[in-house]
């Protein structure tokens, strides 16, 4: 089993609780996708049209991350996180992805919703990887799954 880190980006703190109950669970480390210019609330009022949320999704547009991933090369498998937004990834998730270089590593797909599946995210995001790295996984939890179904869940993984 090589190195592995849970990386996650939450706005509103669901995906937070379940990347750090997948970390502690499986003994990894977290990296939480910050983006450079924090969410208010009003930025992520998707009910209302003139929103950041709406504008970045409307525009295709990149969020720039904080921080960096140090030693991101060390990895070999990447348990990505995330909320469904507007049925995929949120947009900071592939300006992340399209940072770094994929090649040779797994990567887990994680993420929480307020009722939709997870559903194409995992196509719809592909294309940020540049055909590097595999997708391994794509799973969907509440924010109420048990810690020991993210065990079992990160595992699978792991093994
Ligand atoms: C901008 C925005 C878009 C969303 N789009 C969806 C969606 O398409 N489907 C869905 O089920 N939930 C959607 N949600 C709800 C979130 O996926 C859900 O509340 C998630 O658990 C929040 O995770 P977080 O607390 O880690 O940010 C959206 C929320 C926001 C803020």
């Amino acid at each position: 089993m090589g190195k592995a880190i849970v990386a996650y980006f939450s706005a509103e703190g669901t995906t937070a609780k379940v990347a750090k109950n997948l970390a502690r669970q499986a003994g990894l480390e977290t990296f939480e996708i910050v983006p450079a210019e924090p969410y208010s609330a009003a930025d992520i009022n998707w009910k209302n049209p003139l929103a950041r949320c709406n504008k970045e999704k409307i525009g295709k547009k990149d969020v720039p991350v904080r921080d960096t991933l140090e030693g991101f090369d060390g990895y070999d498998t990447v348990f990505l996180g995330f909320p469904i937004w507007y049925y995929g990834a949120p947009n900071i998730i592939s300006t992340f992805v399209k940072q770094y270089d994929w090649t040779g590593k797994r990567v887990a797909l994680f993420a929480t919703s307020g009722g939709s599946d997870i559903g194409k995210t995992e196509e719809k995001l592909s294309p940020s990887f540049n055909g590097k790295g595999s997708i391994v996984a794509a799973k969907l939890f509440t924010g109420s799954v048990t810690k020991d179904d993210l065990k079992q869940w990160a595992e699978g993984i792991l093994e």
